[in-house]
């Protein structure tokens, strides 16, 4: 088969270049750039990368405009209905779901990375109590290197993997320990003879001085939510781990990287402004009022938890939220929830208002995963370092999928200059 390529003109100088086109196995192709500076001596401009392709990936497929997400071809509805966390993890890592024997194995593997190292405690009482999650798990986590030194080499394939397995096993102890230190409570250390998901929300809501339980619809709830956030392709957390490892920084310090960009309230930190959103809307009767502000230009508001740049329908993550959001609710004896009831109006006027239809803006991920998170004890603030610990794992299969595409280069973009030319110094005394 002959090679497609795309041709492009100068219309100055009438010079034509050819491009190659790179087909992937689904989704849009791409136009092979590399050469593009080389062959015109020009950049190529793209702020935001709306249309540029920064590498080649096995892990996710997303299909925007119908609304699809696969992780190596499996539908995240059928994974968030059906598997653990760990066992998608173990997709996510290496491609395929795990059988029985490789199940328990890898649960064994992520078992003996669940403690931290006891100095971890003093570094927590370094910060203030009423620190925000986010800027506590940048920290502490991007510290790991401090503390793991048999995981810090990356030409390395097994130091890699450690470290992977490092990184999602300690996230739920640290998240944990976040929220445990924000309101003064003693830590409680894993138990690994739980399910991931359960052991977290022990170390996060049990005492030591009563005895706990948690219903299993609770468990599975907060399994769904790591399912649902475990990976996202090439969005700007993924793309800050990515660019931070490509010039060989450790793995713990692309991670905290990742975190620090999730935090962002056009990203992971959506949903802690959703909650605040909808408290301040406060009443059905008020979203018109705040419809109109998210449409006027002049206003900065935006409503939170709608849009996205690749998803031009219903974020199906949202989707399988807002259904999950009800039988939370009832089994945590919420019987009347305003939030939801504003949240499900809310969505239900913005779907019929002219500019969000115009504009394909629909509810993401985070528009329903806070009122779910609120309902089970979380505080908003905890709301975004609940998102970062489920993201772990993409972040950290992403960006060994990178250390192992001999493709990869350090990521460096260029500019256009718009700045002043050549001048002569103005000494000081003439300025
Ligand atoms: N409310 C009102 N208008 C919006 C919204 C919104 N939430 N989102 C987009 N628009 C409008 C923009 O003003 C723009 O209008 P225009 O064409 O008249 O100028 C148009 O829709 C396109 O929006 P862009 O900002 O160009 O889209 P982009 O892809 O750059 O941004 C983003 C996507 C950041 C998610 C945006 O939709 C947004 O800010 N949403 C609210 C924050 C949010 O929910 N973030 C979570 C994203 S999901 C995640 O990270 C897990």
């Amino acid at each position: 088969m002959t090679q497609r390529t795309v041709t492009l003109t100068d219309n100055a100088t009438g010079k034509e270049y050819e491009f190659p086109i790179m087909e992937g196995t689904e989704g849009p192709d791409v136009v092979d750039m590399r050469a593009f500076y080389k062959d015109t001596g020009m950049f190529t401009y793209d702020p935001g990368f709306t249309s540029t392709a920064s590498c080649d990936s096995t892990l996710t497929f997303i299909d925007g405009e119908k609304g699809i997400l696969r992780h190596h071809g499996y539908a995240i509805e059928d994974l968030a209905e059906h598997c653990s966390f760990p066992e998608v993890c173990f997709l996510l890592l290496r491609g395929e779901l795990p059988n029985h024997g490789q199940k328990e194995t890898f649960k064994d593997e992520i078992n003996n990375h669940t403690m931290v190292h006891d100095q971890i405690i003093s570094l927590f009482h370094g910060f203030r109590r009423d620190a925000h999650p986010m800027a506590i798990m940048c920290g502490v986590v991007g510290a790991l290197s401090a503390f793991y030194h048999d995981s810090l080499d990356i030409s390395d394939p097994d130091q890699r993997w450690r470290a992977s397995l490092r990184l999602i096993a300690k996230m739920p102890t640290i998240a944990a320990m976040v929220y445990k230190y924000s309101i003064g409570h003693p830590f409680v250390q894993p138990n690994n003879e739980l399910s991931y998901a359960e052991n977290f929300l022990r170390m996060t809501f049990s005492v030591p001085a009563a005895r706990w339980y948690i219903s299993p619809k609770v468990v599975r709830a907060m399994n769904k939510i790591f399912v649902l956030h475990a990976d996202h392709e090439q969005n700007a957390s993924t793309s800050t781990v990515r660019l931070a490892g490509s010039s060989q920084a450790n793995p713990f310090a692309c991670i905290a990287a990742g975190i620090a960009s999730l935090w962002g309230p056009a990203h992971g930190g959506a949903n802690e402004a959703v909650l605040r959103m909808l408290a301040e809307i406060g009443h059905k009767s008020r979203i018109p009022e705040f419809i109109k502000r998210a449409k006027d230009k002049d206003d900065p508001f935006r409503l939170m938890g709608f849009g996205h740049r690749v998803y031009k329908n219903y974020d199906p993550r949202a989707k399988v939220l807002r259904d999950s959001a009800r039988d939370v609710l009832t089994e945590m004896g919420v019987i009347e929830e305003p939030l939801m009831e504003l949240a499900l109006e809310l969505e239900r006027i913005a779907l019929e208002d002219e500019y969000f239809v115009e504009r394909k803006l629909f509810p993401n991920v985070d528009f329903y995963s806070g009122i779910i998170l609120k309902a089970m004890g979380f505080p908003t603030s905890m709301f975004t370092a609940l998102f970062a610990l489920g993201r772990t794992v993409g972040w950290v299969a992403q960006w060994n999928e990178m250390m192992s595409d001999k493709v990869q280069k350090i990521g460096r973009p260029r500019q256009l200059y718009i700045g002043q030319k050549s001048r002569d110094f103005v000494p000081l005394e003439k300025r």
